[in-house]
């Protein structure tokens, strides 16, 4: 079994391959510190998420897709002919990366990022300048809540990837913009059962405009598709 970093990329443009190489690479190792220091035995029930805390912790630290995530985000992309993604939760920039890859081999397109800690953005946009995609995304920091709230257009992919207890909200304030046809990808539904099964419960309920299931890619992704206008019966 090959890890992830050895796993096939699709992104055709070795530039681009690079960077995300790397990038996982880092996000592994750090995976893997995690894992040493994890408790031997899980708590009996799941835990609420706790924001404050994790937003000291994870200040400096990856959680980005796995690749086999971004493969799937990047296909999706490029299936849809996707011109203008947003996301939530950009960190370093690995789910980015690979949007704004996709954007440029549809013939151009915009990924509309949000990050809340400013050094992370920062990296983030070296990361997207390094892999030659600066052109094809822009980071907007502060609270995706107020971020996110116009995203200056209809939207052919959404990536909800952001703190949990924050990822319902984003949605319901993104999916009147999702075109029908369009996409949403979240992660995380195995890792928060609490806050992601709200989540999933809003996002399958077909009053909410969307068909969607829950795929076993890392422990769960929900994978939407738009399937009626919003407001529409
Ligand atoms: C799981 S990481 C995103 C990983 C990224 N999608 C990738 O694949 O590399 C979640 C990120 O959301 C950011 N975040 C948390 N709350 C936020 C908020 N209210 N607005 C914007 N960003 C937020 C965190 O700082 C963190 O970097």
């Amino acid at each position: 079994m090959t890890s992830s970093t050895e796993a096939h990329s699709v992104v055709p443009d070795p530039r681009v391959r690079a960077v995300l190489d790397r990038l996982h690479a880092a996000a592994e190792a750090e995976m893997e510190a995690f894992a040493q220091g994890a408790p031997p035995e899980p708590p009996p029930e799941p835990q609420p998420f706790n924001p404050e805390g994790a937003a000291e912790f994870f200040r400096d630290k990856y959680i980005s897709l796995e690749r086999e995530q971004g493969n799937l985000l990047y296909l999706l992309a490029r299936s849809l002919g996707a011109r203008r993604a947003a996301e939530f939760g950009t960190s370093f920039g690995v789910s980015t990366t690979y949007l704004a890859a996709a954007m440029r081999e549809n013939g151009g397109g915009l990924v509309i990022g949000s990050e809340i800690e400013p050094s992370k953005a920062a990296v983030a946009r070296a990361n997207l300048e390094e892999a030659g995609l600066a052109g094809f995304a822009e980071i907007r920091v502060g609270d995706a809540r107020e971020t996110l709230a116009d995203p200056g257009g209809p939207l052919d992919l959404v990536l909800i990837d952001g703190f949990p207890n924050l990822n319902l909200a984003i949605l319901q304030l993104l999916a009147p913009h999702v075109r029908v046809g369009g996409m949403v990808m979240a992660d995380n539904v195995g890792s928060f059962p609490v806050e992601m099964g709200e989540y999933v419960a809003w996002v399958q309920d077909p009053a909410n405009g969307f068909a969607s299931a829950t795929l076993p890619l890392r422990g769960g992704t929900e994978l939407s598709l738009r399937v009626r206008p919003a407001g529409g019966d």
